[in-house]
């Protein structure tokens, strides 16, 4: 893992995923919101702004580490469990082709069909250097690596993406993916089909839907704090006047960022004025540079002076974890020992926008009952430059990349359920 950064910058691609390593039990339930909403969607014929896809999300930060989407792809279409990831741009499926080196996945090996994308395909120019030249010109291969060291190689091809939409409309998109027939993990290793690309860039799965007109290149997801939520591609399921927006950084394209954020600590400035912060759905928990973890650990420690929290070293479910007089059941009763964090977007004549940090967005309650911070050393990962806002802190908030007025919002939300697509039709 060290030192991982500086052979990423290196890659075909320079991708952005971080996931941490915590168990690997997964609580799938059904959703029963979900047969609700896709039976109800198709009733409901939305205004002409275009139609959104939405999907249930499974998983949970703690314990299982990782969220997951189900697709169907392929022609019959076939189950996929992927990582939705919003810190990188391909969506790619360990494969047979025949697979060299595959993972442990729930589904069989994806069969990838004849349909090779060609070099010149601007989507397989996107994946590459401006100078790159392909070996075959009818074949794209890519490669790339995430930084948690785990990494794909593979070859492109076009399938069959079966969507519903929330206008009641069924579509059969043919879209690129990523036949991955070499894959090592990462230690953030993750037993899934693959990864779905939600980046920035023009391979990914949002950028392809909609450049075939059926939605918005808008993503959004909302993770709930009692496991699930929901993804979404299109505009059409929020209502734009409620969001809080701030406009992606026009100096670092290959992530979803505002830009520098001045970290606030209990309603009060840090000092710390210059992080820049990536939001990204493919790491569990929120990664923060030695300055800044340095900075939020010794005040918190202070805060705790005189509580009844000891530091409990004997419990190694996260680098930091405290004990109280009795084991905490809930995050309820420990939150109360806390703070609120904040980060702070935007300076000088602009206006700031706050994206809030509240205590259960970054403690989770160890299987031990001592309460762990969820804010961990990105230094430690080979994370220098960039701060991480994972899953942990956007739980409850609705998550908008909007790569159509290039800003990103959020929201306080209630995930466990999708707002439904007439309820804010204009
Ligand atoms: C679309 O909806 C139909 C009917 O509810 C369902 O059978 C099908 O599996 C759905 N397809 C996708 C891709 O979700
Ligand atoms: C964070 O990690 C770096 C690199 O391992 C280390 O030098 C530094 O001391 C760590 N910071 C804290 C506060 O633990």
């Amino acid at each position: 893992m060290k030192g991982s950064m500086a052979k990423i910058c290196k890659q075909i691609m320079s991708v952005f995923l971080v996931l941490m390593i915590v168990g690997v039990s997964s609580d799938d339930q059904q959703q029963s919101w979900w047969k609700w909403f896709s039976s109800g969607a198709s009733s409901s014929v939305v205004s002409s702004v275009g139609s959104s896809v939405v999907l249930p999300l499974y998983g949970n930060v703690y314990p299982s580490g990782y969220y997951h989407v189900q697709f169907n792809i392929g022609q019959p279409p076939k189950p996929y469990f992927l990582d939705p990831d919003t810190g990188s741009d391909l969506t790619w499926l360990q494969c047979d082709a025949p697979c060299i080196q595959c993972t442990p996945a729930p589904h069989p090996l994806y069969q990838p069909t004849n349909d090779l994308v060609v070099c010149k395909d601007p989507i397989c120019a996107s994946l590459h250097p401006d100078n790159y030249r392909c070996d075959d010109p009818d074949q794209c291969d890519y490669e790339v690596e995430y930084a948690d060291g785990g990494s794909s190689i593979g070859v492109l091809v076009n399938d069959l993406f079966p969507v519903n939409l929330t206008s009641g409309m069924r579509a059969r998109p043919r879209l690129t993916i990523g036949c991955g027939y070499d894959q090592l993990p990462g230690i953030a290793y993750h037993p899934l089909d693959g990864v779905l690309g939600l980046g920035r860039g023009s391979s990914s799965i949002v950028a392809q839907l909609s450049s075939q007109g059926l939605v918005r290149n808008v993503v959004g997801h909302c993770f709930s704090r009692r496991g699930g939520g929901y993804l979404f591609f299109g505009d059409d399921i929020y209502d734009s006047s409620k969001v809080i927006w701030t406009p992606m950084s026009r100096d670092y394209l290959k992530h979803y960022t505002p830009g520098f954020a001045e970290l606030i600590l209990n309603g009060r400035s840090s000092g710390l004025k210059n992080l820049l912060v990536v939001f990204d759905s493919g790491s569990s928990y929120t990664y923060f540079n030695t300055q800044t973890y340095q900075t939020l650990l010794s005040f918190i420690k202070k805060d705790l002076h005189g509580k009844p929290l000891k530091e409990a070293v004997e419990d190694d479910t996260l680098p930091v974890c405290w004990r109280g007089k009795k084991p905490f059941k809930s995050i309820r009763d420990a939150k109360k020992y806390f703070k609120p964090l904040a980060l702070s977007f935007g300076s000088g004549w602009k206006t700031k926008s706050q994206f809030e940090i509240q205590q259960e967005s970054y403690l989770i309650i160890s299987s031990k009952g001592s309460v762990c911070l969820g804010i961990l050393n990105g230094t430690e990962v080979g994370l220098q430059n960039y701060n991480i806002i994972g899953d942990i802190s956007m739980q409850e908030k609705l998550v908008i990349y909007d790569n159509e007025k290039q800003v990103i919002g959020w929201q306080p939300s209630n995930c466990d359920r999708p707002p439904k697509g007439d309820t804010f039709s204009m």
